[in-house]
């Protein structure tokens, strides 16, 4: 068998298969287990997706341009905590934003801080700690709205967490994340109305 470092001109012996050969499929390769016969294959529909701030068509383009700071981080400038104290133009708050970010609260919040963002979704007894108040001002753990808690705060949570609340920046890009910020503000005041007419 020889000694390691050994030449030789025979067929190698081999003990170990060293992951030499694998049963796997390389990508832009043939498969024909399936109907189209490609190997590759596109994720499974509902797959969350994991995002990155860039758009390709942006990078790759002859002028690319780059989201302002207060867009990208929620504040006003690299090294203090100071916060924008509202959504950045950059996010285009319409309608559409809106949805957006309905959906995506619906998605990615609302299992913890509830539909109507009272902090009473259902992960709510499974977690050490209650999930924050964001909407109901008539119920305890109420996160300050408007004017007080600046909207970059909440950015800055939703993309980097806080205590027991995971930071979800990896799935959202800043404009899912400004969205979600407008539609929590959507539900304070929506809460509070409603609260306010029930009294009269
Ligand atoms: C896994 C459950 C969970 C999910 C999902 C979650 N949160 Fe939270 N969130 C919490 C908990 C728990 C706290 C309280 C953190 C603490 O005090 O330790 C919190 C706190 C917060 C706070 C207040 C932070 C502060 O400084 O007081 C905001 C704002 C917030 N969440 C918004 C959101 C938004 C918006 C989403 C969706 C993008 C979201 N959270 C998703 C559990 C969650």
């Amino acid at each position: 068998m020889g000694f390691r470092g050994d030449l030789t001109e025979n067929t190698p012996l081999e003990v170990f298969p060293d992951m030499d050969r694998q049963a796997k499929y390389k990508s832009q390769t043939q498969n024909d287990f399936y109907g189209d016969k490609k190997a590759d294959r596109l994720p499974v529909p509902g797959t969350a997706i994991r995002g990155t701030a860039l758009e390709i068509n942006n990078v790759f383009s002859e002028k690319p341009t780059f989201s302002n700071l207060a867009f990208r981080t929620g504040k006003i400038d690299e090294d203090s905590d100071s916060w924008v104290s509202k959504i950045p133009d950059e996010a285009q708050i319409d309608m559409s934003l809106m949805r957006l970010g309905k959906e995506r609260y619906d998605i990615h919040c609302a299992i913890c801080h509830g539909t109507y963002g009272n902090g009473n979704g259902v992960m709510k007894e499974f977690l050490g700690v209650a999930p924050r108040n964001l909407s109901d001002p008539e119920l305890t753990n109420y996160l300050e709205p408007a004017g007080r808690i600046p909207d970059g705060k909440i950015f800055h949570t939703i993309s980097m967490g806080a205590g027991n609340m995971l930071g979800l920046k990896d799935k959202l890009s800043p404009k899912e994340r400004w969205a979600i910020v407008l539609y929590v503000r959507t539900l304070q005041s929506y809460v509070s109305e409603a609260q306010s007419s029930a009294k009269n």
